[in-house]
């Protein structure tokens, strides 16, 4: 995976897949503490037990049409190469918690990419479901939710092309000026 912004649309496509009506995409991002930390939560049909124990597994997958699993043992690895690792807790019936914690000054921190798209993405896709981010810095958080925005919206399904392209810009412009004063 080229970038967190992939891995983060490739964990919560799991969410999707997991029938969730309620993703939450949450990253901090601590540099004094050489922390930066990802997690994605839903409350999708979540990983029976004895699956859970396999998932970091890159041979592994419920699927059927490929039979070697990659996201999961992927974002693992790519946590791993810079000093940090990976938890999923998960309860059937009840939702999925990943969690993935990176050391980003070590030389294979993965570039973030483009986390505004990545969201324009799943959100576009997946209208009816809510899609919960944060950004949180020691001094300050962005919070995007979509279950307020399609409250304020009424009518207006969250996929027209004016709100969705007003979505970009919030988020891009939010994003930048966080990822501008490190
Ligand atoms: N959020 C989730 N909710 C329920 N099951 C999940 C979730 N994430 C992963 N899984 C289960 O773990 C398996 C491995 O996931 P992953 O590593 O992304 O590989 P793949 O999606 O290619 O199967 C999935 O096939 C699925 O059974
Ligand atoms: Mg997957």
């Amino acid at each position: 995976m080229k970038d967190i912004s992939l891995h983060i649309l490739d964990i919560a496509q799991n969410s999707v897949a997991a029938g969730a009506t309620r993703i939450a995409i949450r990253i901090s991002d601590n540099a004094s503490d050489d922390s930066f930390v990802l997690e994605i939560e839903d409350n999708g049909r979540g990983i029976p037990r004895d699956l859970l124990e396999k998932v970091l597994d890159p041979f592994f997958t419920s699927r059927t049409t490929r039979n070697v699993g990659l996201g999961l043992s992927l974002l693992a690895q790519s946590a791993r190469d810079t000093g940090g690792d990976i938890s999923v807790e998960s309860e059937e019936g009840a939702g999925t918690r990943v969690r993935a914690c990176f050391r980003p000054s070590h030389i294979d921190m993965k570039p973030l990419g483009d986390v505004a798209d990545t969201l324009l993405v799943l959100i576009a896709a997946n209208p009816v479901i809510d899609f919960f981010f944060s950004y949180e810095k020691p001094s300050e958080r962005y919070v995007l939710d979509t279950r307020e925005i399609k409250a304020q919206l009424e009518e207006v399904p969250i996929t027209s092309p004016d709100v969705l392209s007003l979505l970009k810009d919030e988020l891009r412009r939010s994003l930048d000026a966080y990822l501008d004063e490190t």
